[in-house]
């Protein structure tokens, strides 16, 4: 006898807004009009249905930085976020500089994620950066033009030269664009101008005229208009840039302090005004624990968690008609998919049948509410719309606060050696 699907996501409001059941069986979507029966029915009546997110940038942390994070309080934050795939960034303890560190990482994230993942690999002068590709780096970097919490910056020329190899592999270059001025670094006011957001396009500048020989380029979190707007290659915003300014809070809050640093106002707005230039909002999910943030401002680390927050804001927008829904759904789904080159999410048959429901009622964020285990949230209070059910691979790994078992999955780069020497 034939088996019956796995699942169907019934009465699904499609984005050009006709509707459809999607069955779905073995992870991927098999059909999307009418359905028959299957293992398990959902019914989304009343539910914006999502493409779940693939959030690009993040830093899941582990090792002896488990007390800010793991992957296994991460990945729980990711899903409750309606994130299923993160891209792990290589700035750990030890850095994912060589092919040893990048397989134990895989192993890592292996044994404890509970969401599927992909590991880029760093840049630094020594970095083997053919062995790192052929042991399955996704992309590289992000690599930094100006030193950051835990992140080795690369002069000119040698950013130059990681970045013809880097093209020579087919690969894809993440850039943290930065530049540091001198003075002291007392409070927000001070850190937005020893990292101004001049100094952020001068970067981005600098590297595409570092880029002779045409590395495919992507721009991590860019935080000013200008930089935006001088940037050739893929942008990324993240939501503490949009959604947060310095004015919002005390000049010594340390929650606030974060590389490159978050704006005025005035510049915040302007991200908006360009939002049609940003290909991925990615969270940079940074966290670091209560404690360091309550050190002296010039003490403390930069970096503020989002993973879980990152698409419950920007839903709040879309119910406030403020932003588009297939508009969160390009930019959180469907463009880091293409950019990483994992198969899309979606509801066409063939897709893969990663998906978030969210109901359509606004609540506020609550970090007593959050999974990450620093346990502290800069959005407190904002506006959000959390996911009810995700589903990840075909089946439901998160429904009504509670994880359950699915399959998450390592996505490897295409240089994945399938024949190791
Ligand atoms: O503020 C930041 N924190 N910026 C980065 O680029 C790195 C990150 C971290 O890992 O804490
Ligand atoms: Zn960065």
């Amino acid at each position: 006898m034939e088996r019956r699907p796995d699942l169907i996501l019934a009465n699904v409001q499609l984005p050009e807004g006709r509707r459809a059941d999607i069955t779905i069986h073995d992870g991927r979507v098999i059909h999307a009009g009418a359905s028959t029966a299957a293992e398990r029915r959902i019914d989304c009546t009343g539910f914006f249905i999502l493409p779940a997110a693939v959030d690009m940038h993040v830093h899941m942390r582990g090792g002896i930085q488990s007390a800010k994070e793991d992957w296994e309080s991460g990945s729980k934050s990711a899903i409750a976020g309606g994130v299923t795939v993160v891209v792990d960034q290589p700035n750990t303890i030890p850095p994912l500089t060589t092919p040893e560190t990048f397989a134990a990482r895989v192993k890592e994230a292996r044994e404890h994620s509970s969401c599927s993942f992909a590991i880029n690999s760093g840049v630094t002068p020594g970095t083997p950066i053919e062995a790192m590709w052929e042991a399955g780096t996704m992309a590289f970097g992000e690599i930094f033009f100006a030193p950051s919490s835990y992140g080795e910056a690369l002069g000119k020329a040698e950013f130059s030269h990681a970045l013809e190899r880097i093209q020579a592999l087919g690969g894809l270059a993440t850039v943290h664009a930065e530049g540091i001025g001198s003075g002291k670094d007392t409070g927000l006011a001070a850190h937005d101008t020893l990292r101004s957001p001049e100094r952020e396009q001068e970067a981005v500048i600098a590297v595409q005229s570092a880029n002779r020989k045409g590395c495919r380029l992507h721009f991590c979190h860019l935080s000013a208009a200008e930089s935006v707007d001088a940037a050739q290659g893929s942008v990324e915003v993240t939501p503490h840039h949009l959604f947060l300014s310095r004015e919002m809070t005390g000049d010594a809050d340390c929650r606030f302090k974060v590389n490159p640093p978050v704006r005025s106002e005035r510049e915040r707005t302007g991200l908006w005004e360009r939002w049609n230039r940003i290909d991925v909002i990615a969270s940079d999910h940074a966290p670091h624990t209560n404690e360091e943030k309550t050190l002296p401002f010039p003490d403390a680390p930069s970096g503020i968690p989002g993973v879980e927050t990152m698409v419950p804001l920007l839903m709040a927008k879309v119910l406030e008609k403020q932003i588009s829904l297939s508009d969160v759904i390009q930019k959180t789904s469907s463009a880091p998919a293409a950019l990483i080159g994992i198969p899309p999410s979606g509801f066409a048959p063939g897709s893969r049948a990663d998906f978030a429901l969210y109901p359509r009622s606004v609540t506020r964020v609550n970090p007593d509410l959050l999974h990450s285990r620093c346990g502290w949230s800069p959005f407190e209070g904002f506006h959000a719309i959390f996911p009810r059910t995700v589903i990840l691979g075909g089946s439901m790994a998160y429904h009504d606060g509670e994880f359950f078992r699915s399959t998450p999955v390592w996505y490897p780069g295409k240089g994945l050696s399938l024949h190791p020497h």
